[in-house]
Order: structure tokens, then C-alpha cells, then sequence
């Protein structure tokens, strides 16, 4: 368990993980181009002497591993920090503004990967209270395409050691600093997307008759795919069908050929998200030729279900009340939102936490992937404490 020592530790390096913060700000890379990134991880890992430095797997990701040297049982816990940033034009006025243009670290990932920096060089100084192997992972594009987590568990990261449990954070502009929040069950959605593409027949917009309108097709396959949440999921379950783009047409007077939809489906539950896909693709394919024309469903499987497991979210939620304190340790409402450490725990048990890092005084309120979002430095803090804390208390479990 974390000792006042070792939590004033932390307090001490805060200088040193605020600078490695700002650092990563600076020089931000979007998903899979985290070359620099990468680089920087590596030299502060040889800097500190971690073991068993592995790299670029899934192209920028990295690995490393802290050996304990208190005698006893050797589980090996797995830690995740993701390092990608947006394609966003930063619009901030600090002085460690992003010095990339049009590249940002606005979800704070680079608060991430200094924070799993700042609890390696805690661990490293502090491994004769632990027994067993920690495993540092420093992650690729959380943010984009298929995501870092999968091809890194494809190459392996998930044995040589074999890893017991993996454990993940993520900061929290919508709660205030310190606040460390965590539940068992489903945390984030799974992100699925679809195109449909209307086949009607173009013609003259004063002879419908003549046509087949694609646009009133399609309307008619929007309204119906509401029905979809209504009128069969569970009221007590959740469903996000969300048409969030429409294109057709070019002029007033000319009835189009096509016309193109494009939207999110969310899921916790896998049966769900298995019945929202055929339930959309029918929808979309008897309503179509029910009017005349066809329609063609291209829909695509996004990250998972983020599912905590029970035991490890209460091993969180008491390992942080003792890390920052029992006020600040919160329980932690599920979104819609949708994050790829999902793919960790689909093949381990453990849990995902949120570090609150909103400052209103500071004017640190911005939400994610907004151009002036800004994490409240004194968070990370917290969020080292809580890990090393998870990290103790899971080893000697
Ligand atoms: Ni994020």
C-alpha cells in the first residue's frame, strides 16, 4: 500500500512530470506518426534504467518492465498510457502552445504518457515494497483508425511476461482536479459506423412521377431507423442511433440519382449492438425497395465495449480512496463515448479510471478535442498516486 513516503515522492517529482507534460504539448504527433513521441518515451525509460525496453510496435508503441524485489508471488500488472493527439489548430495563449500547427494534444494524452512516466520513476525507486513485474505500455492512435490497442495485443504485448491485469487512466476536463472516478461494468460504448447509399432513378423535379426520388427514400429510412431505440431496444438498456450526415442533389429543379447517409451506432451490451446492425441494414434495405429503389449498407465495427471488471473497479476505487482520499474517490458514470483500452480488457481482467482535471479558476473548463482545452497540471498528481496505489495493492493481492 502507498506510504506517506512514497506519496510525497510523488509530490517531489511533480516539477519533472509538469515539464515532461509540456514537452509532449509542444510537440504533438497525430496516431501512428508518434515517431518523436516515441523517442522522447524511450530516452527518459533508458534515462531512468526500466528493463527490457521493446519498440515500435504497432509502428510508434512501446514497451518496458519494472521488476520487484520484495520476495513473493511474481503477477505481472500491464499500466496504459496512449500518446497520440487531433488535428486540431491549438487556441490557446500558454507558453508550451503546440508548436506543430494544425496538431494538438486536446485530449490529454500527453498528460497520460508523462503521468505513466512519472509512476515508472516512482516504482523504479520504490520496488522493494513490491513483488512481481510491472509492465509499462505506451500506446499509438487511441484516437484514430483501428486504434493502437489491437495490433499491439497482435504482436504480443500481452505476454513475455504473461500480464495478469491491466489498468488504464484517462483525465477528465468535466470533473474537478483530483476527483478519481471508477465503476465496475460498462464505461464507454462501442463505436460503430455506417454508410447507406440510396439507388433511386434521377429525373426532372417536375415530374416526379417519372423518377425515383432518392431523397424521400431516405427520409423515410431516417425516420424508420428511429425506431430502432424505441420500439425494440430494452427501455432500461441504452442505443445511440445518430444519422449525422446527408448528401444528395445539386439543384432545385433536378430530382438526384443517389443519395448518401452516413452515421453512429452505440452499444454497451453485444447483443444489442449484434441486433442494432442487422435491424439498421434491414431498415435500410426493405424501406428502399419499398419505394422503388435499393440501398446499399456499409457498416463498419468500431472499438468494443469499454467493460470494467467488477473486482478490479473496487480494487481502483479502494486503492484511490487511500491514494487521495476517500472524498475524491467517486463513482463513475458510463458514456457513449468509446475508447480502444476496450481491447485490454476484452482479453484481461482489470479497469479503466477517470482523473477529474478541470480547474475553474484556472479557466481549465473546455471539454475534449476542443481547441482550447487545457488539463489542470496539478492533476497528474493524482493520477500517479492512484496508479502506483493500484499497482501496489494489486501485487500484493
Ligand atoms: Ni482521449
Amino acid at each position: 500500500m502507498i506510504t506517506d513516503k512514497i506519496k510525497n515522492d510523488i509530490d517531489e517529482i511533480q516539477p519533472g512530470v509538469i515539464a515532461d507534460r509540456r514537452h509532449l504539448h509542444e510537440h504533438p504527433e497525430l496516431g501512428f506518426q508518434e515517431q518523436e513521441t516515441s523517442k522522447f518515451v524511450i530516452q527518459r525509460l533508458e534515462a531512468l534504467g526500466v528493463e527490457d525496453i521493446r519498440t515500435g510496435i504497432a509502428v510508434t508503441g512501446v514497451t518496458a518492465l519494472i521488476h520487484g524485489t520484495k520476495p513473493g508471488e511474481g503477477k505481472c500488472v500491464l499500466l496504459r498510457a496512449d500518446m497520440d493527439a487531433l488535428p486540431i489548430i491549438e487556441e490557446n495563449a500558454v507558453e508550451y502552445v503546440s508548436q506543430n500547427k494544425g496538431v494538438m494534444h486536446a485530449c490529454g494524452h500527453d498528460a497520460h504518457t508523462a503521468m505513466l512516466l512519472g509512476t515508472a520513476r516512482v516504482l523504479l525507486d520504490n520496488r522493494d515494497q513490491f513483488s512481481g513485474t510491472v509492465k509499462l505500455l505506451f500506446q499509438p492512435s487511441e484516437e484514430w483508425g483501428t486504434g493502437g490497442a489491437l495490433p499491439m495485443i497482435e504482436q504480443g504485448v500481452l505476454e513475455d511476461p504473461h500480464v495478469d491485469a491491466v489498468f488504464g487512466q484517462h483525465v477528465s476536463s468535466g470533473d474537478p482536479t483530483g476527483e478519481i472516478q471508477v465503476s465496475g461494468g460498462p464505461i464507454a460504448a462501442a463505436a460503430d459506423s455506417f454508410k447507406i447509399t440510396v439507388q433511386g432513378k434521377g429525373g426532372h423535379g417536375a415530374s416526379p412521377h417519372q423518377a425515383v426520388d432518392p431523397i424521400i427514400i431516405a427520409t423515410n429510412i431516417i425516420s424508420t431507423l428511429q425506431t430502432i431505440v424505441s420500439r425494440s431496444v430494452d427501455p432500461m438498456k441504452s442505443t445511440v442511433v445518430s444519422v449525422c450526415n446527408i448528401h444528395s442533389g445539386f439543384a432545385d429543379n433536378v430530382i438526384p440519382d443517389t443519395c448518401e447517409l452516413g452515421g453512429t451506432v452505440r452499444t454497451f451490451d453485444p447483443a444489442l449492438r449484434d441486433s442494432a446492425q442487422e435491424k439498421l441494414t434491414k431498415i435500410a434495405e426493405t424501406v428502399a425497395e419499398a419505394m422503388g429503389g435499393t440501398a446499399t449498407v456499409d457498416y463498419h465495427r468500431g472499438y468494443p465495449a469499454t467493460i470494467n471488471d467488477d473486482a478490479m473497479a473496487e480494487l481502483v476505487r479502494q486503492a484511490a480512496a487511500v491514494a487521495v482520499g476517500e472524498d475524491l474517490s467517486k463513482p463513475l458514470e458510463a458514456g457513449m463515448g468509446a475508447e480502444d483500452f476496450s481491447y485490454f480488457l476484452e482479453n484481461r481482467p482489470g479497469a479503466f479510471w477517470m482523473v477529474g482535471c478541470r480547474n475553474e479558476e484556472k479557466g481549465m473548463t473546455w471539454p475534449h478535442h476542443h481547441p482550447r482545452f487545457d488539463v489542470d497540471e496539478d492533476s497528474m498528481a493524482f493520477g500517479i498516486k492512484t496508479m502506483v496505489n493500484v499497482v501496489l495493492t494489486y501485487l500484493a493481492s
